[in-house]
């Protein structure tokens, strides 16, 4: 984690995230969309986007990221408007040196700072990585759905 250093996403920074999308595709862990414009327009600049983050390798490479939005009205996932709603996304020759960890860090303080109460994650319910990365962060279940299961974190 020494060389990685974790900053709000620019602009510019849309090929890199996707990037990241399409490694995850590559490895089967993700089939949404992946590309530079899907980047730009829903994580960098998403609507009710709170934070994105990037985690940023010592060559310049994005190796992760994870975005904060609002929970507003009619939101696909039906959580609670003034929520927050979280994704993450490593790279998974990225995973498991603790850049989840440490983007949930700052995700944490833009949380408090912007007066959300509780962040609400929602995760394949066989993601075994997903649902153990946020178990891990503090979050826990509080609801099904058909395949997936939510966890929230209070803020406090
Ligand atoms: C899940 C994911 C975000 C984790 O990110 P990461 O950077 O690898 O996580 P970290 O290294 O910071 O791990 C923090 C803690 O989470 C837990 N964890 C993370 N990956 C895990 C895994 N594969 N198996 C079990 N526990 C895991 C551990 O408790 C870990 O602490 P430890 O390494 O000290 O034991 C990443 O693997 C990923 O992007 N997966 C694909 C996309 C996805 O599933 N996103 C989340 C659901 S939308």
């Amino acid at each position: 984690m020494d060389d990685v250093t974790i900053r709000e996403a620019r602009d510019n920074d849309a090929a890199g995230i996707a990037s990241v999308l399409q490694a995850l595709v590559a490895a089967d862990k993700r089939s949404k969309p992946s590309d530079a414009d899907f980047a730009l327009s829903y994580y960098i600049n998403g609507p009710h986007q709170i934070l994105c983050s990037v985690a940023v390798g010592a060559d310049a490479e994005i190796l992760g990221f994870q975005s904060l939005k609002h929970a507003t009205e009619g939101n696909p996932y039906e959580v609670k408007v003034g929520w927050g709603i979280i994704g993450t996304h490593i790279n998974p020759k990225a995973a498991r040196r603790g850049i989840g960890k440490a983007l949930f860090k700052v995700t944490q303080a833009a949380a408090r700072a912007h007066g959300v109460p509780a962040i609400d994650a929602t995760i394949g319910a066989r993601n075994a990585e997903g649902l153990a990365y946020y178990e891990a962060m503090g979050f826990r279940e509080y609801r099904r759905l058909d395949g997936a299961i939510s966890k929230v974190f209070q803020v406090g």
